[in-house]
């Protein structure tokens, strides 16, 4: 089996706590030895073994790969007139999702597969390596499997999310719409997905529902995650804890009795900084949950309506200017803390045997990823070993 030298590393973020260097585990002046699509080495370049081929790093950083827990990438149509009007002082509220809806519905599978290829290979180039995806703008039996069979194309983290919101035309019976999510609809899409998410928000689901579906996708071997506490305080975040969910997302309004409940359980608190931006809507407190020993993911939050990027590296830089993570925290939350939220022990970090998914960067730090916000320092993106992007300053 060929082995990759990658050398000259200035400085390597591992997520290695064992190494003593602090949460992100950096190594200064170092190296990483690729085997079989998997991490087989990695330390001081000094100590590093041979290997058949070598990639030179050029002092930049090298950084696992980010793990975008939360991503709605399987869409039609277009929102942008929505975000002007937003702008202007229209409020974000859920019913628009049902726009998305009406295109996606009448899109050809051609297109949707289209729209989440382009959309996976932006979040590549900009250093993401593990990339979840939702289905949730079909909501009917047929298109939800349909989107969930898209979503397969491009990634195993696939996510039923039959209940986005309430379809126009169950909108004087939401109760019969829950019922079918829970029965016929979750009968032929779990087989597709491996996680089942709820909206749980005022214009969506109630937690009485949303308890409902969530349990509903359990019984049939789906794990849960929970859209919770974006628009307003409620439910979600207890609802989540309560179920064990992975991830509770957004946690924008939350109590302290809300904290308390994520700080003891193995439910993530999934932050997405580029939906409270392009909602204009005031950012979460991380400082806060951080401080009270919750575990914290950053996402982008792709999707058509709320949050229209793929960019971590953009979320990374939101997060330390107004959330308060210090740029440690926020490189943390963008790989080992996605992989968290996704329950993955095999990305996120470098161990011996983890994937060998890595992201060079034009910088000599991580910190850089704050520091320049917008600017594109991704130069090389690594997935299983392989370079999948690459910019051409990046040679062997
Ligand atoms: O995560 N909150 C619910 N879902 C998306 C928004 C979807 C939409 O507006 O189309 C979100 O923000
Ligand atoms: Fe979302």
């Amino acid at each position: 089996m060929t082995t990759l030298l990658i050398d000259n590393i200035g400085s390597l973020v591992t997520n290695d706590p064992t190494l003593d260097a602090g949460p992100l585990g950096v190594l200064r002046d170092a190296a990483v030895v690729v085997e079989d699509g998997r991490i087989a080495w990695y330390g001081s370049r000094s100590d590093a073994p041979a290997a058949d081929t070598r990639l030179d790093a050029a002092g930049r950083a090298v950084i696992p790969g980010f793990v975008d827990s939360h991503a709605h990438l399987v869409f039609a149509g277009d929102r942008s007139e929505e975000f002007a009007a937003r702008m202007s002082g229209t409020p974000y509220q859920a019913g628009g999702i049902r726009t998305t809806v009406t295109a996606t519905r009448d899109a050809t599978d051609a297109t949707l597969k289209s729209t989440v290829t382009r959309l996976a290979a932006e979040a590549m180039r900009s250093g993401t390596t593990t990339l979840e995806c939702k289905s949730g703008y079909g909501l009917t039996v047929e298109q939800e499997l349909r989107s969930l069979q898209v979503a397969a194309e491009i990634t195993d983290e696939v996510t039923f999310m039959g209940a986005h919101v309430v379809p126009p035309e169950y909108a004087d019976t939401p109760d019969d719409y829950v019922d079918l999510v829970c029965t016929a609809m979750l009968d032929a899409c779990a087989p597709a997905a491996k996680w089942v998410d709820v909206f749980c928000e005022r214009g969506a689901f109630d937690v009485d529902q949303s308890r409902a579906i969530l349990q509903a996708g359990i019984a049939r071997g789906l794990q849960p995650r929970v859209h919770a506490n974006q628009l307003g305080p409620g439910p979600g975040v207890q609802l989540a804890v309560e179920c064990n969910a992975a991830s509770a997302d957004h946690v924008t309004h939350v109590s302290d009795a809300d904290i308390a409940a994520l700080a003891g359980s193995n439910t993530v608190a999934t932050l997405l900084p580029a939906a409270e931006f392009s909602t204009r809507a005031a950012y979460p407190d991380g400082r806060r949950l951080i401080d009270a020993g919750v575990t914290v993911a950053l996402s982008p939050d792709c999707n058509p309506g709320s949050s229209f990027t793929t960019n971590m590296p953009f979320c990374i830089a939101v997060a330390v200017r107004e959330m308060h993570l210090t740029p440690d925290e926020a490189v943390w939350a963008a790989t080992a803390g996605g992989a968290r939220a996704l329950r993955r022990d095999d990305v996120g970090h470098l161990a011996v045997g983890a994937r060998a998914d890595l992201a060079l960067l034009d910088a000599p730090s991580h910190i850089h990823l704050a520091y320049r916000p917008g600017v594109p320092l991704v130069a090389a993106v690594l997935r299983n070993g392989e370079i999948v992007w690459q910019t051409n300053e990046v040679t062997s």
